[in-house]
């Protein structure tokens, strides 16, 4: 076998530590992965104010003042804390830049009071991306491969490939970039261009300049080695169109060879209902009446009564356009005449809670709805629900839909990114596990939903669905296996 790699794993969230979103069980779950087959993998992250120290035994690998990041003309220290994720057997490192000004406070990218993106975001991505470079010099630890993910890693590429290019310790280093949503961008006034310490060649239409502005994301995109997406059907998406390559279709385009869509795996022990002890009853594809106590207990929690017969759509979502949440205000007095109980879990913009909220008041006996995070309520819905609604507008992968089947959740989806690639429409196939609809319109939604509820009807071909979609193995190796492949191709 040939000499395992070492990778550096660079991100901006990453569970149990902090999560907004995918992002993070994607962070914990392939460097576990990668791990198990062989390679030796850290993770890098920022030290936010939220993460406990005692809870996650978080110590110290570098002392304070012991790193200076030049910030334009200032200069920040940084010192760095380490933890493990230790939930598996792959015990994977997690180093976290830690600056009191940069990252003391609670929030991840914004304000919990104002919910207004923090004013310094250019400053504090600068400052971990370079203090991930100068932390890997003092560690002495030299990877192979850094796997940047998203526009907040989005420097690190640019950095090796101008100011640290004639650095003996980063000659042989490779670099990976991970576009998990490309429509969070990092876009910032041109004035930030100047705290990067990057050469003017840099802010070009070339580099990374963005129409006069300077790009995160874009610098991610033009220095990295490879590019790779979270789905094939995303990856064919962002450099076809401009609605899904939002204004970086050409760029996109232009590094058709080096882009590679890998779709994600999910974790097959913090997501199995045979083992979950987050469910009110424990069950597999053999045991699947069983899930009806799941139900049970999902109404409870909602204050919606239970029977039996009665359908529940689920949902658990950050409450933003891309996830479809118009299309179900346009059709949510059609969609609730049916015969059925609609639960939601979710946080994010006012205007989408306002409704839910105004739909659960209107409906009481039918619509429960829950305003917050909950990992508890997250995984009782999987295992509740009888269908999954996930109507999203553009969905990179997506993993809830993931997590759905592994529960006998059926799925109700938008074709796009990653709801695509791993939904198997049932009018399609005998094999399906779920119902799909293509164009973007309220009236495509409703037909879907009906179609599922009539399917519903008839109980043994809806148990069919059911174990077709449990059967399906979206577990971990196959994709950590192609990025391994990926990395390989790019050390000689
Ligand atoms: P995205 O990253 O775009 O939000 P994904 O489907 O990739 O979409 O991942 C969302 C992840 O966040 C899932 O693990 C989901 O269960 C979780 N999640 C989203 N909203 C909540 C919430 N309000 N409470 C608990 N978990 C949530
Ligand atoms: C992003 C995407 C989501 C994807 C996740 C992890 O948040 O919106 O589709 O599953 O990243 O890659």
């Amino acid at each position: 076998m040939s000499k395992p790699l070492n990778v550096l794993f660079v991100t901006s969230e990453v569970e149990p530590f902090v999560k907004t979103g995918g992002l993070a069980d994607v962070s914990a779950s392939l460097p576990q992965a990668i791990k198990e087959l062989g390679h030796e993998i850290r993770i890098a992250a920022p030290r936010y104010g939220s993460i406990s120290e005692r809870k996650f035994k978080i110590h110290d690998v570098i002392r304070l003042k012991e790193i200076e990041i030049p910030i334009g003309e200032q200069k920040k220290v940084a010192n760095v804390n380490s933890s493990f994720i230790a939930n598996t057997k792959a015990k994977v490192q997690v180093y976290f830049i830690a600056s009191k000004e940069y990252f003391g406070r609670h929030g991840i990218y914004a304000s919990q009071e104002t919910k207004k993106d923090y004013a310094d975001n250019d400053e504090r991505f600068i400052f971990f991306s370079r203090g991930v470079l100068e932390t890997l010099k003092r560690l002495g630890w030299q990877p192979d491969v850094i796997h940047c993910n998203d526009w907040q890693t989005g420097l690190i590429p640019a950095y090796l490939k101008t100011i640290y290019s004639n650095d003996p310790f980063f000659k042989n280093v490779k670099t990976v970039f991970t576009i998990h949503n490309l429509a969070y961008q990092g876009v910032f006034p041109a004035a930030s261009f100047k705290k990067t310490g990057l050469p003017d060649s840099a802010f070009t239409p070339e580099g990374l300049e963005f129409y006069g502005k300077m790009s995160f994301m874009k610098a991610g995109l033009v220095y990295s080695d490879v590019i790779t997406t979270v789905s094939e059907k995303y990856a064919e998406e962002i450099r076809t169109s401009a609605e899904y390559g939002c204004g970086l279709e050409g760029v996109i385009q232009k590094r058709k060879s080096h882009l590679h869509g890998i779709v994600n795996g999910i974790d097959h022990e913090i997501w199995n209902p045979q083992t979950d002890t987050l469910i009110a009853t424990r069950y597999d594809s053999h045991s699947i009446e069983s899930k009806s106590e799941n139900k049970k207990a999902l109404l409870k929690k909602f204050n919606l009564e239970f029977k039996e017969s009665i359908p529940i759509i689920g949902m658990i979502s950050r409450l933003v356009d891309q996830k479809g949440l118009d299309l179900i205000e346009r059709i949510s007095e059609d969609m609730i005449k049916a015969d059925i109980k609609f639960v939601l879990l979710g946080a994010g913009e006012k205007q989408y809670q306002d409704f839910f909220e105004s739909f659960h008041k209107k409906h009481p006996s039918k619509v429960g709805v829950y305003f917050g995070y909950s990992d508890e309520i997250a995984h009782l819905i999987e295992a509740g629900s009888d269908m999954y609604l996930m109507p999203s507008k553009y969905e990179p992968c997506g993993l809830n839909q993931m997590y759905s089947l592994r529960y006998g959740t059926v799925p109700i989806v938008r074709a796009t990114g990653g709801l695509e690639d791993t939904i198997v429409d049932v009018d399609s196939a005998t094999s399906g596990t779920g119902f799909k609809f293509k164009k973007y319109e309220a009236k495509e939604l409703l037909k879907a939903i009906h179609r599922a509820l009539k399917m519903y009807q008839d109980q043994n071909a809806w148990k069919k669905i059911m174990r077709n979609g449990m059967a399906q193995d979206f577990s971990w190796e196959t994709s950590a296996k192609k990025y391994a492949t990926l990395y390989r191709t790019l050390v000689k």
